[in-house]
């Protein structure tokens, strides 16, 4: 059975460009704009034009720029977003508006003073003007992750009759659990008449780490859209991770589901976007981070020495990454030490192994980890017949 494609909405210039110093400058944004639409995705939000002449330059040059990928300019649910949004994309080959409104009985009395109605009327008044510049609008229904699900259905319900090409369900204060995400997405699937109009996507935050299990719930549950950044950079605590979901997919083929990345791209990507804002990755980040496929106790060492699979459930290669790396600590065992010293040059017997052996058990008590030169020394200074 072919798979269905999941689309990857990629957020990174927007969503993950709002993180405190990770501002771009425009060739900054087209050189990751192109290198996103080389990756494969499928929408690149590009920025929110209104916020600044800034943000629209840098909209207006990534839709002159991007040749496969939908460019989307997000727009609050005001005429004066959407009118920009819609000059801003004009050269865009596959152009669409995000627009959107709070949607939480929380978002709609303090954020809007206003009542479940007229958040109605507005919505379906931003999409049907969105409409009259773009074919592809989407909607996105703030802090749907703590909407009440019959009211969303409403609203969903009113921005399709509306044209909405795409109804966004974002858990924006990354609240949900999975369950609760996923069961949301079903209600919307099954309550929503019309719902065969538009696709569902996940928009999902990591503020309890639950962004990428909350979108692939999603998708389990009839989305067929994931919004998310390179690294899961992002407001707060961040987006779900694109190389994550992309990945999460992938090696589960069980799940009848996939997306057109070129996973051999996620590597040099996210090291690509952090070397422009500036922020490191964590070590041990999945897919990405440098320990992702990195073994330094002597039992995991060995195992994978004998067979890769026995504790790495993703080839390197797949993502971009040379190899696995063996690293040499003082919990490192013989396996380890003669893997790494045969790439240095020494192909030792057993006899040998066991008197340098000794020796590195020395070094390695005094570094945190031993490198190649060491490696020489060490040898060099064991009493062995070479
Ligand atoms: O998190 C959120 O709700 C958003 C919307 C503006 C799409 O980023
Ligand atoms: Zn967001």
């Amino acid at each position: 059975m072919s798979k269905e494609l999941v689309q990857i909405f990629d957020t990174t210039l927007r969503d993950g460009e709002q993180v405190p110093g990770c501002k771009l400058d425009a060739p900054q944004k087209l050189e990751i704009a192109a290198r996103l639409d080389e990756l494969g995705v499928d929408v690149i939000e590009a920025g929110f034009p209104v916020s600044s002449p800034g943000d629209f330059k840098a909209v207006a040059q990534v839709a002159a720029l991007v040749k496969n990928a939908t460019v989307c300019g997000l727009t609050r649910s005001v005429q004066k977003d959407i009118e920009v949004a819609a000059q801003a994309l004009k050269a865009a080959k596959r152009p669409r508006i995000h627009t959107g409104i709070g949607t939480s009985d929380s978002h709609i009395k303090y954020k809007f003073n206003s009542t479940r109605e007229q958040i109605i009327e507005r919505a379906v008044a931003a999409v049907s003007y969105a409409k009259t510049f773009v074919e592809d609008v989407e909607f996105y229904a703030e802090d749907a992750g703590r909407t009440d699900n019959e009211y969303l259905a409403r609203v969903c319900e009113a921005v399709i009759k509306a044209g909405a090409t795409v109804l966004n369900i974002p858990d924006t204060t990354g609240y949900c659990l999975p369950a609760e995400y996923g069961a949301k997405i079903k209600y919307l699937k099954e309550n929503v008449t019309g719902i065969e109009k538009a696709i569902l996507s996940c928009h999902c935050h990591n503020d309890l780490g639950l962004a990428t299990a909350n979108s692939i719930e999603g998708v389990i549950n009839g989305a067929r859209q994931i919004e998310c950044t390179i690294n899961g950079i992002g407001e707060r605590a961040g987006n779900t991770s694109l190389e994550e979901v992309v990945m999460v997919l992938r090696q589960h083929p069980h799940l009848n589901l996939d997306s057109r990345v070129n996973s051999k791209l996620l590597y040099s990507t996210s090291q690509m976007v952090s070397h422009h804002m500036g922020m490191i990755v964590q070590p041990n980040k999945a897919i990405v981070g440098a320990n992702a496929f990195a073994h330094s106790s002597g039992i995991h060492q060995d195992g994978v020495i004998k067979n890769r699979e026995t504790y790495e459930i993703i080839d390197p290669a797949d993502v971009g990454v040379n190899a696995s790396s063996i690293i040499l600590t003082a919990r490192s065992g013989r396996a380890a030490l003669a893997y790494r010293a045969k790439l240095v040059g020494y192909e030792l017997t057993k006899t040998q192994l066991d008197i340098v052996y000794e020796q590195f058990l020395v070094f390695a008590d005094r570094k945190k980890e031993v490198l190649d030169d060491d490696i020489h020394e060490i040898v060099k200074l064991s009493p062995i017949d070479r």
